[in-house]
């Protein structure tokens, strides 16, 4: 459990075990550093000098506080410079100091009185918060030996200079917390083993989230599938013993205005099926379910922080194994749009889930627009690496929104072509489309491609954050493991638009 508050209180009497001082580049000599120095009598400067910190970005520096103050340790941690400095970078920063948790239990940490290039005392609250709470982020339940785990209780205190509205931040901090923890979910989720992330284990998480909300769930079976003709969704799921659910949440506070659907593939493990994959990394491939984790997430925060838009959420679940019952290669069904799709590789199986799922958005739903989000393609790293998703669509104002909603949480998106050629890639000879082009070219172009044969002229976008499944390194917020990416990015870019209609 961490704990968390603002007070306005002097670092020399804050009640901690740790006071974390933020600090740019080249501004070691400001007044509030001065006047510490001073405290410590002179000991600071020369510390300085001999660490060599500069306060670039992540530089720490801890120093012992010779009872002079009540907490027995200070970190100056960096932000860089002070132009260059945004909210992620606050974030960063608090991700790391989260990390020393494990021997201090109370940390307080010092926020300047004015906003900082531009950012708000709130916006940095909440960022401070989010930082924390996710660079404090460990999966750890299947750890029998508990050495590592951190224990007991850990408390972040926000020390406001001046006072200024302190119920105020102590909002954001919460909104902040919420962000963090709901990205953790995403982590947990998608870190889970896929022998215990079974879709049906998904659909309990997902009843227990929301069991005292007002969220409408409903749960589409595979009988119920075959009623609205899911086939492609079908042909995924026969291969699995494990039964396949689309889930469905409904987020109605509005009375008839048309939802916002956010469509999340759930592929609880992808062995690739009869196209079985090579075994280097499968075992990542439990994590083929991060973009329902992601829908889910946001859907917490969305709801939890009553957004007042509709929303609904849609996450297609089911395993992609290979068996005798499985899909081959040469296959064809039919998708629930009335499209008979050939089965090239049974690899591709994300986007025949996907495809019925955003059927069923535009059909069912009535959806005003989509954003679907998915570990689709193994391309979009081979294209841009580990430092953005892809984003590609049929609506440029709504990918340029969600672009910029990236920017400010720190998930940065890059958009890649739909060009109509890519349609070609496609073509089968016996079906109206295939699910793979033989070549392999523009992998995440032509999945794309592949689902906006499903959304008919609904404003649409498509996340691939197959790239971004997997954090290689525990740094700044990040931690080694499932990133949890895109569940804060979808619940600010849905709050921006409650924001909108309201
Ligand atoms: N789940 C994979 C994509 C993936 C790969 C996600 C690596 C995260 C890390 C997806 O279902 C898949 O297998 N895609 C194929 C598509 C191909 C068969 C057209 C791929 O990327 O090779
Ligand atoms: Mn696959
Ligand atoms: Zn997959």
């Amino acid at each position: 459990m961490i704990h968390f508050t603002a007070q306005v209180v002097p670092m020399e009497s804050v009640d901690a075990d740790v006071v974390v001082i933020p600090v740019f580049e080249s501004e070691l000599t400001s007044p509030r550093l001065m006047e510490l120095n001073k405290t410590l009598g002179g000991h600071l400067k020369s510390a300085l000098a001999d660490a060599g910190f500069k306060g670039k970005a992540t530089d720490q520096l801890a120093i012992h506080s010779l009872g002079k103050i009540k907490a027995s340790q200070i970190v100056l941690i960096g932000l860089g410079k002070k132009n260059e400095c945004d909210l992620d970078g606050l974030r960063k920063a608090a991700g790391e100091i989260a990390k020393k948790t494990k021997t201090l239990k109370q940390v307080a940490w010092m926020v300047e009185a004015g906003p900082t290039k531009g950012l708000s005392l709130n916006g940095m609250a909440s960022a401070i918060v989010e930082g924390f709470v996710m660079g404090s982020y460990r999966f750890d339940r299947y750890k029998k030996s508990d050495k590592d785990k951190v224990k007991g209780n850990v408390s972040l205190t926000l020390c406001l200079a001046e006072s200024r509205d302190i119920d105020g931040v102590q909002i954001m901090m919460k909104r902040g917390q919420l962000l963090g923890e709901s990205t953790n979910l995403a982590r947990d989720l998608a870190n889970t083993p896929p022998n215990d992330m079974m879709p049906d284990h998904f659909v309990k998480v997902a009843k227990d989230l929301f069991k005292k909300t007002s969220v409408e769930i409903e749960v589409i079976d595979q009988k119920k599938a075959a009623h609205y003709g899911m086939g492609a969704f079908l042909g995924v799921a026969q291969g699995s013993k494990s039964d396949a659910y689309i889930l469905i949440l409904r987020h109605r506070p509005q009375k008839s205005a048309a939802p916002i659907v956010l469509v999340g593939k759930g592929v609880t493990f992808d062995s690739g099926g009869i196209s079985i994959k090579p075994g280097r990394a499968m075992s990542d491939m439990k994590a083929d379910m991060s973009g329902a984790a992601a829908v889910l997430s946001a859907m917490n925060v969305i709801v939890k922080l009553g957004a007042d838009i509709n929303v609904t959420a849609i996450m297609p679940l089911t395993e992609n194994m290979p068996s005798g019952g499985a899909l081959r290669p040469g296959d064809i069904v039919t998708a629930m749009n009335g499209k008979t799709i050939e089965i090239i590789n049974t690899d591709a199986e994300g986007r025949l889930i996907l495809g019925d799922a955003l059927s069923y958005a535009v059909q069912e739903e009535n959806a005003a627009k989509i954003v679907d989000i998915a570990t689709l393609t193994g391309a979009c790293s081979v294209a841009i690496g580990d430092l953005a998703s892809g984003v590609l669509g049929n609506h440029q104002p709504l990918i340029d929104e969600l672009i910029k909603v990236g920017r400010e949480t720190g998930e940065w998106l890059w958009q890649l072509p739909l060009f109509d050629g890519y349609l070609d890639y496609l073509k089968s000879d016996t079906a109206d489309i295939a699910n793979a082009s033989e070549a392999g070219k523009a992998g995440t172009c032509t999945g794309a491609k592949f689902l906006e044969q499903f959304v008919g002229s609904t404003h649409w976008a498509h996340l691939d954050i197959a790239s971004v499944m997997k954090c290689p390194n525990t740094k700044g917020y990040m931690v080694k493991g499932m990133s949890g990416a895109g569940a804060r990015l979808l619940a600010e870019w849905v709050m921006s638009q409650a924001a909108k209609v309201s």
